[in-house]
């Protein structure tokens, strides 16, 4: 599409509608935001009513002691047997429930049958090294089956996991490991990552070697390459798993027994333990999967891209999906390897239907060309989904028309690590969309855009997203800290949860997302605290002090830009500084894990602060994305932006 033809349809504002044919086959039909609407909470109990309950409920929410919220709480259910065992007793065991494809191109389908069985098997092992109901599970793993497993063997046994994204450092991982005081870490030897074998086993050792509550690390086979072994604390999956017997019978746990722990970005260093759920979590996942998604199990292939290192990643390749019987791919490895058309390739072989990914891969997409799709048959797809990040509408409109064949609807999907699973999208055939917007909450979801007041802005209004009502999914807390809890999202404004996103409402009264309000970052669909990135450049021998802001970034969204005075009085480091500034970017690598790397690091000799000396982020962030500098009169010191304007237009930016 030439640009002209895309400024146009912009311009006119266009409402993409669903097609009458995906309408009529629609998952959700129009009704259900009447039926939603007049009785909330008996709305969540018949979508919890979807799943197997060993034990029914009888009261849907208890809130009595909000913002901790009881859904479903007298209920019992296994998380696992819900996502496995339920399917080969009504007669699915055949059917493929992983399409795993390696980087280096091997494959492996698994059935929901033989899930039942290794899910079983290491359900049997975690049991044999000790592991009960209540405990917790660092889970550190690539993406390949025996994370899906192990994740859903902790579930079975009642034990919460804390999957730590594999590209995080050692250090992560060990504070990880120590908030939650994991017993047991799972991980592999290695992982295939553009081509090459990366390990992954040194950076558990690291992290095990000073967690005095971990007993075992539990060591997968993926690459095969030499790894350091502590006898009497390493344990191959090979050896222990396989002996096992194929047979588990699943316990039935209270609806609010902890499933899992995620971390993630607050606006201090400390990253949050977010806990979730058993039966709410499970409920909302596979609601939102059934009606957002359109999951048509015996016919679909679905792709998430997500890792299960993110929320996405549970929510979205296991928790969801699985309990609605989903068949799908998971691709261990990156998107431009062998070639560029990896992707385009896995869908054209997969025949896959339903993709869910992220805006910063589809901008990758866009800038590396419309030929690598085009060389391949994306006609498979039927629906296409984006999360993480605002969507720009020339990357909405992109992947309509390249990837969609102008054929798909797109669902924007708004949600948090917090929220569990999607709180605002489209609805695909029901729900007009336009380019870039989320549309509206989902049935069952109440929101409002509010001032700083707390008055909701209305129609063409702007300003913060809250949360009107409690949901199934959310958040029970964060891990250790229930003030945490409170004081992070119930005290902005009392009685509804804060998400810490601007947000506005159009003249139509569809909702746009307008990105984070707060010291969170987000790069490439993940979320990263300047005060974290800050901690780890002040952390290094030559840095006095730091100060970090997210500058928009054409491709990842936002990209990380540091602004580093060094100890000793040094404005100029020795050269033209360019070692020292990839030693600290190698050490922010080393301290979080290279996500976090800067993109751009400036030695300054002073940061601008007010006086009671807080940084004004403000006019760092004017100075990043090469803006007229704002109103500075609060500075202490006013001649200090003149001297970093100066620095920002002389320095090149980093790769
Ligand atoms: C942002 C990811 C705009 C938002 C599921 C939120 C989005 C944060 C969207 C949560 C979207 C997520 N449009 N922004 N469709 N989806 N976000 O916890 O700022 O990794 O607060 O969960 O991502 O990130 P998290």
């Amino acid at each position: 599409m030439s640009h002209e033809a895309l400024e146009n349809l912009l311009k006119e504002d266009r409402v993409f509608e669903p097609s009458l044919e995906f309408a009529a086959e629609a998952n959700a039909q129009p009704e259900i935001y009447a039926e939603a609407d007049a009785d909330r909470l008996a709305f969540w109990a018949k979508q919890a009513r979807l799943l197997h309950w060993d034990q029914d409920f009888t009261q849907v929410l208890d809130w009595s002691d909000a913002p901790f919220a009881q859904w479903f709480a007298d209920g019992r259910l296994n998380v696992a047997y819900n996502c496995v065992d339920r399917h080969v007793e009504s007669g699915h065991g055949d059917q493929i429930a992983i399409r795993f494809e390696g980087e280096p191109g091997d494959q492996r389908n698994i059935t929901y049958s033989e899930l039942l069985a290794e899910v079983s098997q290491a359900a049997n092992a975690l049991i044999e090294l000790g592991i009960t109901a209540g405990d917790r599970v660092a889970i550190y793993l690539p993406m390949i089956p025996e994370a899906i497993v192990a994740m859903l063997a902790c579930a079975r046994i009642g034990a919460a996991h804390s999957v730590v994204f594999a590209g995080f450092s050692a250090e992560a991982l060990r504070s990880r490991i120590e908030d939650a005081s994991a017993v047991l870490v799972i991980t592999a030897d290695g992982q295939n990552r553009r081509g090459s074998v990366m390990p992954l086993k040194p950076a558990v050792d690291e992290a095990a070697d000073t967690s005095p509550t971990v007993r075992n690390v539990l060591v997968v086979k993926r690459t095969g390459q030499e790894v350091e072994w502590n006898t009497d604390r390493d344990i191959w999956w090979d050896d222990i798993v396989a002996r096992q017997e194929p047979v588990h019978v699943p316990e039935s746990f209270p609806a609010e027994h902890p499933l899992f722990i995620l971390y993630t970005s607050g606006t201090t260093g400390k990253p949050k333990g977010i806990l979730h759920t058993s039966g709410g979590y499970l409920t909302q996942v596979a609601y939102t999967h059934r009606v957002a998604h359109d999951l048509k199990p015996d016919t679909d292939v679905f792709w998430c891209t997500a890792d299960i290192g993110w929320v996405t990643g549970h929510s979205y390749i296991v928790y969801g999906p699985l309990a609605n019987r989903a068949t799908q791919v998971i691709y261990e490895g990156t998107p431009d390897t062998p070639d560029q058309a990896r992707w385009w390739d896995i869908i054209e072989r997969h025949k896959v239907t339903i993709l869910y990914t992220a805006p910063t891969a589809i901008r990758t997409f866009m800038k590396w060309g419309d030929e690598f799709p085009q060389s391949k048959d994306l006609s498979s797809l039927r629906l296409l989904g984006s999360v993480g990040e605002p969507i720009n509408p020339e990357a909405w409109m992109w992947y309509r028309d390249v990837i969609g064949g102008n054929a798909c609807p797109i669902i924007d999907t708004w949600w948090q690590t917090e929220t569990g699973g999607m709180m605002i999208s489209p609805l695909p055939g029901i729900t007009g969309t336009k380019p870039g917007s989320a549309m509206r909450a989902l049935p069952g979801i109440s929101i409002a855009v509010v001032d700083e007041e707390g008055r909701p802005v209305g129609n063409g209004g702007g300003g913060y997203l809250v949360l009107t009502e409690p949901w199934p999914g959310m958040l029970r807390g964060i891990w250790g800290d229930p003030e945490r809890y409170k004081e992070t999202y119930w005290s902005r404004f009392p009685g509804w949860y804060f998400a810490g996103d601007g947000a506005k409402l159009d003249t139509d009264g569809a909702l746009w997302l307008l990105g984070r309000v707060d010291d969170v970052m987000n790069v490439s669909g993940h979320r990263i605290s300047t005060t974290e990135v800050e901690s780890a450049l002040v952390s290094h021998p030559q840095v006095a002090e730091a100060a970090v802001v997210g500058a928009a970034d054409e491709t990842t969204g936002q990209g990380i830009v540091a602004f580093v005075i060094l100890r000793g009085g040094i404005t100029q480091p020795g050269g033209d500084g360019s070692a020292l500034i990839q030693e600290l970017r190698q050490h922010v690598a080393k301290e979080i894990g290279p996500i976090a790397k800067p993109r751009q690091i400036m030695i300054v000799p002073e940061l601008p602060k007010t006086r009671s000396g807080k940084i004004m982020r403000r006019l760092l962030r004017d100075v990043a994305e090469h803006r007229d500098l704002g109103d500075s009169t609060t500075l202490a010191d006013p001649n200090v932006m003149n001297l970093i304007g100066a620095k920002m237009e002389t320095a090149p930016p980093e790769d």
